[in-house]
Parts: structure tokens; C-alpha cells; sequence
């Protein structure tokens, strides 16, 4: 991975820091549920994150998938994400609890919220990895939070800029040079 070493700002969160954020997260949702969640992640971003956290739940889970994109190729939301893959689960009566890398203008949140909702789930929770409160466009405040962080775009450990950097361990700050705005 030494290949990306120039094309980063600094580590913004190392793996050591990620592994406590996971945990800690895992601890407040295992102490707020006791029956069966579903636990759906949003591809791809969040497909890192999700397979640490749910090794740290204690509750019984389903877990699913839904595909939303929000970013064309570039760094900048293109505005109403975009839902590209559907659930399979049924949702009716459903506790869902989404899981998704870094919450921004809020969009996908909200939209996703009130789709699950609309579809019959008993209750919708939602947990993010990051949060970057200051670019945020609608409101929307996730129910567990992992860390909040400036307003600077972040790589690795899931999260992508034009699909590279997804494979990394770390979260890191992409130099500026690297992406178009
Ligand atoms: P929102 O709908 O604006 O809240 O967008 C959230 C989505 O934007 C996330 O799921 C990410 O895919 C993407 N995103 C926002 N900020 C970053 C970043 O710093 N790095 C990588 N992806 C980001
Ligand atoms: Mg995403």
C-alpha cells in the first residue's frame, strides 16, 4: 500500500483508534437492543466497517445490503442519491439499523430513513462511522456516532475517492492535489 503514501495528506484516524470507535459503537447498540435487529449496510463504502462491527454484536442480527450512490467520480455529492441495489429483506415490522461510513450533507440518510420507513420497518436506527457535522445540508443527527471530523475528505477503511483507496486500514486525509472539487 506504500503506493498511496504520497497521495495522503496525514492518518487521520490509525487502525488502533478505528478498533476502539468500532467497539465502543458495538457496546451502546448491544446495550439498546435486545431482539432480533436488521442490520442493513450501504455499499460500498460502509462494507469495512460493517464487518468489524457486526463481529462485536452480541444481539441476534440479519444483516442485508442496499447500494446508493451519492458521488459520480468526483469528490463533491451530486446531490439526490441514487439507489442501485435493493434490499431483499422483508421489512415489516423490521428493527433496521443502518450502517454507513460517514454521514455529509445528510441526504442519504434522510432519504434512506424515510424509505425504510415507508416500506413498514418497526423502527429505523442509524449508526455512522464519521460524521462531518459542518457540511451538513439537511438535518439529520445519526443515533450512534462514531467520531466526528472536520470538513477535509477522508480514504480507507472503506471509503473511496473514484473507487481507489477502499483497501486501506486507516482512515487518511486525501491531498487536495489528488481530487477535483
Ligand atoms: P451525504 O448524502 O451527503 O450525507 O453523503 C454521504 C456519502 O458521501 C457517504 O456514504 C460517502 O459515500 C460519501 N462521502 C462523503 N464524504 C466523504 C469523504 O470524505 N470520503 C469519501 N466518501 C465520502
Ligand atoms: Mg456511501
Amino acid at each position: 500500500m506504500s503506493h498511496y503514501i504520497n497521495d495522503l495528506e496525514y492518518v487521520l484516524i490509525d487502525e488502533t483508534e478505528i478498533a476502539e470507535v468500532v467497539a465502543r459503537l458495538a457496546g451502546e447498540i448491544n446495550s439498546k437492543f435486545t431482539d432480533k435487529l436488521l442490520v442493513v449496510g450501504i455499499l460500498k463504502g460502509a462494507f469495512v466497517f460493517m464487518s468489524d462491527l457486526i463481529r462485536k454484536l452480541t444481539i441476534p442480527i440479519q444483516i442485508d445490503f442496499m447500494r446508493v450512490k451519492s458521488y459520480g467520480s468526483g469528490s463533491k455529492s451530486s446531490g439526490k442519491p441514487e439507489f442501485k441495489l435493493d434490499l431483499e429483506s422483508d421489512l415489516t415490522s423490521a428493527d433496521v439499523l443502518i450502517v454507513e461510513d460517514i454521514i455529509d450533507s445528510g441526504r442519504t440518510l434522510k432519504e434512506l430513513t424515510s424509505y425504510f420507513k415507508s416500506r413498514g420497518a418497526k423502527s429505523v436506527t442509524t449508526c455512522v462511522l464519521l460524521d462531518k457535522p459542518d457540511r451538513r445540508e439537511v438535518e439529520y443527527i445519526p443515533d450512534f456516532t462514531g467520531k466526528s471530523i472536520p470538513d477535509v475528505f477522508v480514504v480507507g477503511y472503506g471509503l473511496d475517492y473514484s473507487e481507489k483507496y477502499r483497501e486501506l486500514p486507516y482512515i487518511g486525509v486525501l491531498k487536495q492535489s489528488e481530487y477535483k472539487i
